[in-house]
């Protein structure tokens, strides 16, 4: 369980590899990804297939989880949701009854390079943040991991397209908070588990 260990109660989450035998999805599914290659074809259908599975919990068999015009799941009315692939892992996760207004998962394998990245990714707190770690990198990896959870819950709830710099993160043990600006308080948890890093953020009903 690695996803499932970051989400708040009432989340449903299913979890798989992308490698995992082929299950067809819905044509109307393999049309989004039709002229990709073949790798982003297997991950997206591996995250559709934890989609469809997560959404069966909540008692909803949805024939077709659309895309919309920037790339976000198009979620049944009253299910907020988010999808991630990294490598071989593959999650999806929803939550339904309207307790949240916005979801976001996300995994990263790989530790972006410190030199390039740290500055792209990170505003100066926690730059000095990441550097006051034993492994900066990792730090890096986790700060990058979280804004993206943050950008996938808000943008589908808001329409708010984030840049890194639009967030300042505050991380203490397995949680984080947004420090300021209009995201303010929002928060999400963190875990790693062998070389993956997982995430999650949520936005409270209440910010809809
Ligand atoms: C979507 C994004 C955040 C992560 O995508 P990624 O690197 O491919 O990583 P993941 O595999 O973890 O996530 C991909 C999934 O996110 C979901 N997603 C894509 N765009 C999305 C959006 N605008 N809103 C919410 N979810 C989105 C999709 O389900 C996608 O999988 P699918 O296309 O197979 O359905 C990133 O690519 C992106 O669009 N970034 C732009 C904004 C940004 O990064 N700002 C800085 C952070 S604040």
């Amino acid at each position: 369980m690695l996803v499932g260990s970051v989400v708040p109660v009432g989340v449903v989450v299913v979890e798989g590899a992308i490698g995992a035998p082929d299950v067809p999805i819905a044509t109307d599914e393999r049309a989004l990804v039709c002229g990709a290659v073949s790798r982003r074809q297997r991950e997206f259908a591996a995250g559709r297939r934890c989609a469809h599975r997560a959404l069966a919990a909540l008692g909803m068999d949805l024939s077709v989880i659309g895309s919309g015009p920037r790339r976000e799941p198009l979620w049944p009315a009253g299910v907020v949701g988010s999808i991630t692939h990294s490598d071989a892992y593959v999650a999806a996760a929803v939550a339904g009854g309207r307790a949240y207004a916005g979801l976001g998962i996300d995994v990263e394998c790989r530790r972006p390079p410190l030199e390039s990245m740290l500055e792209t990714v990170c505003v100066p707190s926690e730059q000095a943040w990441c550097l006051a770690g034993d492994s900066p990198s990792q730090r890096l990896r986790l700060v990058f991991s979280a804004k993206e959870s943050v950008f996938k819950a808000v943008y589908p709830a808001t329409g708010d397209w984030l840049g890194f710099h639009d967030l300042e993160l505050i991380f203490a043990g397995h949680t984080f908070t947004v420090h300021s600006g209009r995201w303010s308080g929002v928060t999400g948890a963190h875990q790693a588990v062998d070389d993956l890093q997982a995430t999650a953020a949520w936005l409270p009903a209440l910010c809809r």
